[in-house]
């Protein structure tokens, strides 16, 4: 579609949220729901996207950065008020601009909802195609009012829907493309006249009736995307939604999750097939797991981790900004950071990488074969040499590097010999 922008409004305060932090910077995962929705907008095809800021501008400026323009609502009077904001962009101006409205507190709408939504309004003469979608309980969403012929008619707020417009089962997702021209148009004729005296974006459609203008709907039924966010419990229900998504699609990837209702996957992390995750396990944004590998239960990979093929990484396991070998084992309680592991290596029963002196994070290297004794702390920086070995409670301390094929003892560890046969299996 040419000439198609997308604004997302996200002034509003979030007074339910009961917190010092805009309600739309609350994070679902690892980013903030304004996030997840910018992301989806673009991913949905838009790239001229604004922010109507308004509830602690700067904080939100300051995390849209640059992939939107941000424009500040003075004072919060209403949705219409806040699309009202870009009444003098330059862009909008063109006679076929186009624009998409959405809430930033609807962070699962999918960029296919919304290419939906761009495809009917193009093949469909209209001033506005808005999505709806009809749940059981509708209580706090707009209610779509349509007349005898099925034509929607106006949209009506919870605090000003009577009895029977309660009882209305379809609603206004909060998503809409419009024709910006009619749109304007439409926004200079609303009136305050409801019971929060704000300039709702809903009445709009009651405007564009009055001008004879068609009002298009997509419905869709997925119950759960249209989730708008107002509370910390709706947070919560936002966050399970998206979490059993993410879960699902690693699934469908071949990939074994014993439960995932405690398995913890963040964004854009891939898993190579027939890797087993078991319960109660962590999995950070950009994480990448090879094949045949078992993690968990009770493990934690942070942001940006590599493990190979066929590693095991078992229970209370933390990896922290590391990568691990192919065919390689940390199977109880240990601490990896900052840590080069190769592969073929065993890490022994609660080892621990001390990565931080107060001042710096430095670098360990655990080299291909080695074998790391139980309860050793490597103090960072340091490596452990191809085939080499700590003894059992083992402090390597910083620099003392374990030279290829030594054995090393004690604290702090010294080197007792080298090492004639390596120990294990493998
Ligand atoms: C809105 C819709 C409702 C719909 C629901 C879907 C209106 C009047 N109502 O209700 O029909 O069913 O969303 O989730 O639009 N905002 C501003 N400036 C303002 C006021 C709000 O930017 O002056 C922003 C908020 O930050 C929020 C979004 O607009 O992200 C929606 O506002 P909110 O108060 O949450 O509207 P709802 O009552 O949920
Ligand atoms: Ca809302």
């Amino acid at each position: 579609m040419k000439n198609l922008n997308a604004v997302i409004l996200a002034a509003g305060e979030g007074t339910r949220m009961k917190s010092n932090c805009p309600k739309i910077l609350h994070k679902l995962g690892s980013k903030p729901m304004l996030g997840h929705v910018m992301d989806n907008v673009q991913a949905g095809g838009i790239k001229n996207i604004f922010v109507i800021t308004g509830y602690k501008s700067s904080m939100v400026e300051t995390y849209v950065g640059k992939k939107a323009k941000c424009l500040q609502q003075k004072k919060l009077l209403g949705t219409a008020d806040a699309v009202w904001q870009l009444k003098n962009e330059a862009i909008l101006k063109k006679k076929d601009a186009k624009i998409l409205v959405i809430y930033g507190d609807t962070p699962l709408i999918s960029a296919q909802t919304i290419q939906d939504l761009l495809k009917t309004h193009e093949s469909k003469k209209a001033g506005c195609t808005l999505l709806t979608v009809k749940i059981k309980d509708p209580t706090g969403y707009g209610r779509i009012v349509r007349n005898g012929a099925g034509k929607i008619i106006k949209i009506v707020e919870e605090n000003d829907a009577d009895v029977y417009q309660k009882a209305i089962e379809e609603i206004n997702v909060g998503l809409y493309v419009f024709n910006v021209l009619e749109l304007f148009e439409a926004i200079k004729r609303i009136k305050p006249n409801n019971k929060k005296k704000e300039y709702y974006l809903t009445d709009v459609i009651e405007q564009m009736r009055k001008k004879n203008l068609a009002i298009n709907s997509v419905e869709t039924i997925d119950q759960d995307e249209i989730l708008g966010v107002n509370s910390r419990v709706g947070l919560v229900r936002a966050y399970e939604i998206w979490r059993l998504r993410i879960v699902e699609n690693i699934i469908n990837q071949g990939v074994t999750i014993v439960d995932p209702k405690t398995t913890y996957i963040d964004e854009n992390v891939k898993i190579g097939k027939d890797t087993v995750v078991y319960p109660f396990t962590v999995i950070e944004k950009d994480v990448v797991i090879g094949e045949d590998c078992t993690i968990g239960p009770f493990c934690r990979i942070r942001a940006g981790c590599k493990v190979a093929d066929d590693v095991s990484l078992g229970n209370f396991v933390e990896l922290n900004r590391s990568e691990v070998g192919s065919h390689t084992r940390i199977k109880h309680q240990s601490y990896i950071g900052d840590t080069k592991v190769s592969q073929k290596v065993n890490v022994g029963a609660g080892t621990i990488v001390a990565n931080y002196d107060g001042k710096n994070k430095n670098k360990t290297i655990i080299d291909t074969g080695a074998f790391i004794g139980t309860g050793t702390i490597l103090v960072a920086p340091v490596k452990v040499g191809k085939q080499a070995m700590t003894g059992a409670g083992a402090v390597v301390t910083k620099n003392k590097n374990v030279p290829d094929k030594a054995i090393v003892v004690g604290v702090p560890a010294k080197i007792l010999k080298k090492v004639k046969k390596v120990k294990g299996k493998r």
